[in-house]
C-alpha cells in the first residue's frame, strides 16, 4: 500500500521549535515526530511512501534518508513554492498509485487505517476520510455526515455558528488516483477549501474512528502528545521501553537526584544531587539538569543544561539550551535551540525565546 505525507506546512504554531527544523522532524519523546506515523502506517501495510516536502525539504530528508531505517520505501517530492493541501497532492501525481492514502504529517493517532480502506471499497467511493470527535471543531474542517457515511458537507475552519457535530477531519484519506483530474496544476489549491467541497455527493464518504488522536501543531498539543505517549494512551514502541517504574534510563545517564516516572532520560543525561524530575518528563541525550533543580511536565531537548535549583513547568527547553541558576520557567514556555538564559530570570505564560537568543543574567520577570 502506497501513502502520501504532507509534510511541507511551515509549521508557524509551533515556532520557535520549528525555526530550525520542519515540523514533522521535531523530535518527540525519542524519535523524530514522523517516526510515529511511518510505524503506525506500516502497521496497517504501508510499505512505499512519498513525502510531499517544500519548506526546509532537506531537514526532512537528512532525518529520514531512503526510509530503510523504518523499513519503507520513502521517497520525496519537494514543491519549488508552497502549493497547499491540494496542489502538493498534484505534484505529486506521476509517483501515485491508482488507489493510496493520503496523510496530513502532523498527526499522532493510531486509528484503523484497514478499517477505512474496506469502508473505501465496500462504498466504491472516490475518497473516504477519516473523522474523529473534538471538543471544539473550530481548529478542524468540520464533516457532516449522512446514513451511510456519505459526506453531507465539509467546512474548513468553522466559525463558532456553524458547528453543529464535533466530527472534524482527521487528516487521513483514502483516495482514488482519479481525483487529481479534479485539481488545477501549478497553483496553490487547497483540498480542503477546494476539492473537498467538489466531491460532497459526488463519492466522498466519511468513516468514523474511535481512536487516539492528536493534532501536534501547537506547544500545547506537542506537551499533551508527549504525555500520552508516556502513558501508554497511543499505541507506541515507546511504551515497551518502560519498565517496571515506567522509566526509561539511557545508556551512561547517571541519576543522582530522583526521577519519577512515567519518564524518558537519554543516554550521558545527568541529573544531579537533589533535582528532581516528575509529572512525565522526557530528558534528552546529554542533557545536565544542576543540583536542587525541578523539572515538572516538561521536554528537556538534546543537550540542554539546566542550573542549579532552576525550576520548568510545563515548558520545552530546546536542543542545547543553556539556563542559568535560580530561574523559573513556565507554564507554556518554549526555548528554541541553543538559547541563553542567564542566572535569576523568570518567563512565564506562554513566553517564547527565539534560537540562539541570549538573556544576560537577572534580565527578565515576565
Ligand atoms: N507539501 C505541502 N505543501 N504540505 C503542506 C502545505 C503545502 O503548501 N501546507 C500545509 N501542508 C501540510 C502541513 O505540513 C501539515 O502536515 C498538513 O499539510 C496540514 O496542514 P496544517 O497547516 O497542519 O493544517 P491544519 O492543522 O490547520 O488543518 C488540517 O488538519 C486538520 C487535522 O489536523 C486540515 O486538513 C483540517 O481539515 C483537519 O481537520
Ligand atoms: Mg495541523
Amino acid at each position: 500500500m502506497q501513502a502520501l505525507i504532507l509534510a511541507g506546512g511551515e509549521g508557524t504554531r509551533l515556532r520557535p521549535l520549528t525555526s530550525t527544523v520542519p515540523k514533522p522532524v521535531v523530535p518527540l519523546v525519542d524519535r523524530p515526530f514522523i517516526a510515529f506515523m511511518l510505524d503506525w502506517l506500516r502497521g496497517h501495510g504501508v510499505d512505499d511512501v512519498v513525502m510531499s516536502c517544500g519548506f526546509m525539504a532537506s531537514g526532512v530528508r537528512n532525518v529520514l534518508g531512503d526510509g530503510s531505517a523504518y523499513v519503507i520505501r520513502l521517497r520525496y517530492v519537494e514543491e519549488p513554492r508552497p502549493l497547499g493541501t491540494g496542489g502538493a497532492l498534484k505534484f505529486a501525481e506521476r509517483l501515485l498509485d491508482e488507489r493510496f492514502l493520503m496523510l496530513n504529517g502532523d498527526v499522532l493517532t493510531d486509528l484503523d487505517l484497514t478499517t477505512q480502506l474496506e469502508q473505501h471499497e465496500r462504498t466504491g467511493a472516490r475518497a473516504t476520510l477519516a473523522l474523529i470527535a473534538v471538543d471544539d471543531p473550530s481548529a478542524y474542517g468540520l464533516v457532516r455526515c449522512s446514513e451511510g457515511g456519505r459526506v453531507r458537507e465539509f467546512l474548513e475552519k468553522p466559525s463558532p455558528d456553524q458547528i453543529d457535530t464535533n466530527l472534524v477531519n482527521a487528516g487521513a484519506y483514502v483516495l482514488e488516483r482519479e481525483v487529481l483530474d479534479l485539481i488545477a496544476p501549478d497553483r496553490p489549491v487547497s483540498i480542503e477549501r477546494e476539492l473537498f467541497p467538489l466531491l460532497v455527493g459526488n463519492g466522498l464518504y466519511g468513516c468514523t474512528g474511535d481512536a487516539y488522536w492528536l493534532d501536534i501543531g501547537t506547544p500545547e498539543r506537542y506537551l499533551q502528545a508527549t504525555f500520552d505517549i508516556l502513558d501508554g494512551d497511543v499505541s507506541s514502541s515507546v511504551v515497551d521501553a518502560l519498565y517496571v517504574s515506567r522509566l526509561s534510563i539511557g545508556e551512561g545517564a547517571r541519576i543522582e537526584g530522583r526521577v519519577v516516572g512515567p519518564a524518558l532520560v537519554g543516554p550521558g543525561a545527568h541529573v544531579a544531587a537533589g533535582a528532581t524530575v516528575a509529572g512525565r518528563c522526557v530528558i534528552g541525550r546529554n542533557v545536565q539538569i544542576g543540583a536542587g533543580a525541578h523539572i515538572d511536565r516538561s521536554v528537556i531537548l538534546d543537550g540542554a543544561v539546566i542550573g542549579a535549583r532552576t525550576t520548568v513547568v510545563e515548558s520545552i527547553v530546546g536542543p542545547g539550551v543553556r539556563i542559568g541558576d535560580r530561574c523559573r520557567i513556565g507554564e507554556g514556555v518554549v526555548l528554541g535551540e541553543g538559547a541563553e538564559l542567564g542566572h535569576d530570570n523568570q518567563l512565564a505564560a506562554g513566553a517564547r525565546l527565539f534560537p540562539n537568543v541570549s538573556l544576560p543574567d537577572g534580565a527578565i520577570k515576565f
